[in-house]
């Protein structure tokens, strides 16, 4: 697999990272298996795809105890990111739907140990702060993250969906390894401040979602398509006439896999793998054949003019959340 660095000063990270989530959370409950997900992941290191990527609050904490299961004997292979701050609980209407926000130091403290517990390792290559609390002020939440550095429990500390404000407020009291937010051919926010700040400042960009979440590989026309109990069905884009109208941006990307000869996912995955040095996106998936078919992207370069089609395409019709 080609490989970049975590940011300027990180470790060397397979192009394509892999997302955890889906394996014990918010998709498909009836189709999680736990060898199944578990032999994604080692296949996922054999490929070089290095950067997995967990949270506490994915089950909550089954994720983090399944990842830990899978890299049991091979925890020196992966870089393992997980992240803090938030918790099951909070309106259906929040952001994200269904969770609430924690940045309390004390409360920071005491998640890292228990993170580590469930991972079964003594230390994760990348914590991150998964949302800002509004109720506390974004240096106290980061100076906790960073007390696991000092203590060696997190080799580097990350934030996720964040403001360049926000990151420069963060910066003044520690190094900020990496941000994470969502970023694909429906969701492009982060390009207009957020991502060129990252690449400025060697910063790692890490897009969720890459693949809007399942939607530009092609695999959801109407609501029907979703899975009984899968949370994708609260979200403004996956209502009936979001997905009718969005399937412009879907044919786009189709017929550019058609004439590359590769997959409707390869082709979003190489785009945003294009939007800069240090952005590593972490697709999710707990199924084999699509572990393979996303690894492959790292190995499609887009044309100027399969990037000009692609940067072209209409913005989507319905919120993200
Ligand atoms: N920081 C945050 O707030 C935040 C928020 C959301 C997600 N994340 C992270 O980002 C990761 C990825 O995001 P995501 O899972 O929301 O969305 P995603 O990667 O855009 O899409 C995942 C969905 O696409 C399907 N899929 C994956 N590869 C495919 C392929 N090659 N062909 C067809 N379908 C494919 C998966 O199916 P199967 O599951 O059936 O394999 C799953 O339904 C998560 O696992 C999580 O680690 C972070």
């Amino acid at each position: 697999m080609r490989t970049t660095t975590l940011g300027s000063k990180g470790p060397e990270v397979g192009v394509i990272g892999l997302g955890c989530m889906g394996m014990t959370h918010a998709y498909d409950p009836t189709g999680r298996d736990e060898a199944t997900s578990i032999s994604v992941i080692h296949r996922a290191l054999e490929l070089g795809v290095t950067l997995i990527d967990t949270a506490d609050v994915y089950g909550p904490f089954t994720n983090e105890d399944l990842v830990g299961k899978a890299l049991r004997g091979r925890r020196e292979q992966a870089v393992l990111a997980t992240k803090v701050g938030l918790l099951v609980g909070g309106a259906p209407d929040a952001n994200p739907p269904g969770l609430i926000r924690n940045g309390r130091p004390e409360y920071v403290r005491e998640a890292i140990d228990a993170s580590l517990r469930r991972l079964g390792t003594d230390h994760v290559d990348l914590y991150q702060l998964h949302r800002v609390d509004p109720e506390v002020p974004i240096e106290e939440t980061w100076g906790a993250l960073a007390e696991a550095v000092a203590a060696g429990k997190a080799l580097r500390i990350g934030l996720s969906e964040v403001s360049v404000e926000e990151i420069k407020r963060a910066q003044a009291v520690h190094p900020v390894a990496s941000v994470q937010s969502e970023l694909s051919l429906w969701t492009r926010d982060p390009l207009a401040e957020v991502l060129p700040y990252c690449e400025e400042q060697g910063i790692a960009f890490l897009p969720f979602s890459p693949l809007g979440r399942g939607f530009l590989a092609g695999r959801f026309a109407s609501g029907a398509d979703l899975p009984e109990g899968d949370w994708r069905a609260r979200l403004p884009r996956f209502q009936d006439e979001a997905l009718r109208a969005n399937q412009a941006i879907v044919d786009a990307v189709k017929a550019i896999a058609a004439r590359r000869e590769v997959t409707p996912a390869q082709v979003a995955l190489a785009w945003v793998v294009a939007q800069g040095e240090y952005v590593v996106p972490i697709p999710g998936t707990k199924t084999p054949k699509y572990l393979e078919d996303n690894a492959g992207a790292a190995d499609l370069t887009l044309t100027p003019e399969d990037l000009a089609e692609l940067d072209a395409l209409p913005a989507p019709v319905g919120s993200r959340y």
